[in-house]
């Protein structure tokens, strides 16, 4: 008799590494046979103190022990701390905290859509911004967003970067605007100085929110705190999530006081969101990051790598700080080869760019090993 397969109790929906993990340290994850992986892949951009830093690790297990939770109906001194902390640290106003980058955005949006009273949205092709229907409605992704094609927002897709095309747009009737400031996923585009200044222009002109998901480019990985800084350019909000809190759950939509003082109590909400675990965590994170040198130690090893892969299957080193992309015709089998040699690295949507988002803590042992495994990979490896 034939049986059916038994339905597995966590959903497949993602392909996972084949081995399964149970540690990490550093810019290094271990499996349960204990053999160490150098993690270029960084968690997907998340671990940007690195794996288990101990001032992290500790300011999450004193803040359990003292106060697991309590919701937005209490004040909370590490929450008004950490609402200082990162509005400083991005240079905001004020910051309405959540649990995700989707929830961040589909709250940037939101707030768009309520303070300008207009019903549409524009963004980028090649943009990626998660999963909710207002970010889906901003995704440059069919495969995700036709689905749902009926229910999302109109959005006008203007070509990411394009000084003309943005010239020609018109935004009279968008509430916002919303882009990552290096795109990721789409395989690590930049965009010139002079195009963030004409989008903020525009923005002026029109009366539309210019939103920055910073939720890759934030938290130091660029060299600077966040992409605005990298950019010179203040944007009415920004979006974080990832890093922001080393690995414990949390989102923040960071505004302006001209932002903030249109919004009204009631406005935005969330039961966890500023929880007093992801708030001890974010306070700690910007701790390491600014004692540690974490921002330097980013440009420095964006360089080092820029200088060391010159020569080798990498055509062309993409990015900025450590959201980099490595182009290589060879990239599929390349991730191959640096997995063989226990090295995470992540793909995109372009098969040709393979993406490097490690700890912004990352060791020079770690950059050497990637180095050396790069330059031994030949092309006609399978
Ligand atoms: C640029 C960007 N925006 C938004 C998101 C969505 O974040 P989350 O998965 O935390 O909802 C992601 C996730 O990969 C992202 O990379």
């Amino acid at each position: 008799m034939v049986t059916a397969d038994p339905t597995p109790a966590l959903l497949p929906t993602y392909a996972p590494y084949p081995f399964p993990l149970v540690r990490g340290e550093g810019d290094r994850v271990f499996d349960d046979r204990g053999q160490a992986w150098w993690d270029f892949y960084g968690g997907h951009c998340v671990c940007a103190t690195g794996h288990c830093h101990p001032t992290v690790v500790q300011a999450v297990a004193a803040q359990a022990a003292s106060l697991l939770f309590y919701s937005a109906a209490a004040a909370l001194p590490v929450r008004d701390q950490a609402a200082a902390r990162i509005t400083a640290f991005a240079g905001m106003d004020s910051v309405f905290f959540c649990n995700s980058g989707a929830e961040a955005n589909e709250n940037a949006l939101k707030v768009a859509l309520l303070l300008t009273g207009r019903k549409k949205l524009a963004a980028f092709a090649g943009g990626w911004h998660g999963r909710t229907l207002l970010a889906l409605s901003v995704t440059d992704d069919p495969k995700i967003t036709e689905p749902f094609a009926d229910q999302l927002v109109p959005t006008l897709r203007l070509p990411f970067g394009d000084l003309a095309a943005l010239a020609a747009a018109d935004f009279s009737e968008i509430a916002g605007v919303i882009l990552e400031p290096i795109q990721s996923m789409a395989g690590i585009k930049t965009a010139p100085r002079a195009w963030f200044q004409a989008l903020r222009a525009k923005c002026d002109a029109s009366g539309t929110l210019l939103i920055l998901d910073e939720i890759q480019t934030g938290m130091g990985r660029l060299g600077t705190p966040f992409a605005a800084q990298f950019y010179g350019v203040r944007p009415d909000l920004i979006t974080s999530a990832k890093g922001l809190a080393s690995g414990v759950p949390m989102g923040a939509l960071l505004m302006t006081a001209a932002v903030a003082a249109k919004l009204q109590g009631g406005d935005l909400g969330s039961t966890f969101g500023g929880g007093p675990l992801a708030c001890a965590a974010l306070l700690a994170t910007v701790d390491v990051i600014e004692s540690e040198g974490l921002m330097a130690n980013a440009s420095a090893a964006a360089a080092r790598l820029r200088e060391e892969l010159a020569g080798s299957v990498v055509t062309e080193v993409l990015g900025e700080g450590l959201l980099l992309g490595l182009r290589s015709p060879h990239a599929a089998a390349l991730k191959k080869h640096l997995l063989a040699r226990n090295l995470l690295v992540g793909g995109s949507s372009d098969p040709t760019v393979l993406r490097l988002m490690p700890p912004l803590n990352v060791s020079g042992e770690a950059l050497i090993a990637l180095i050396i495994a790069i330059h031994a990979f030949m092309p006609e490896q399978k």
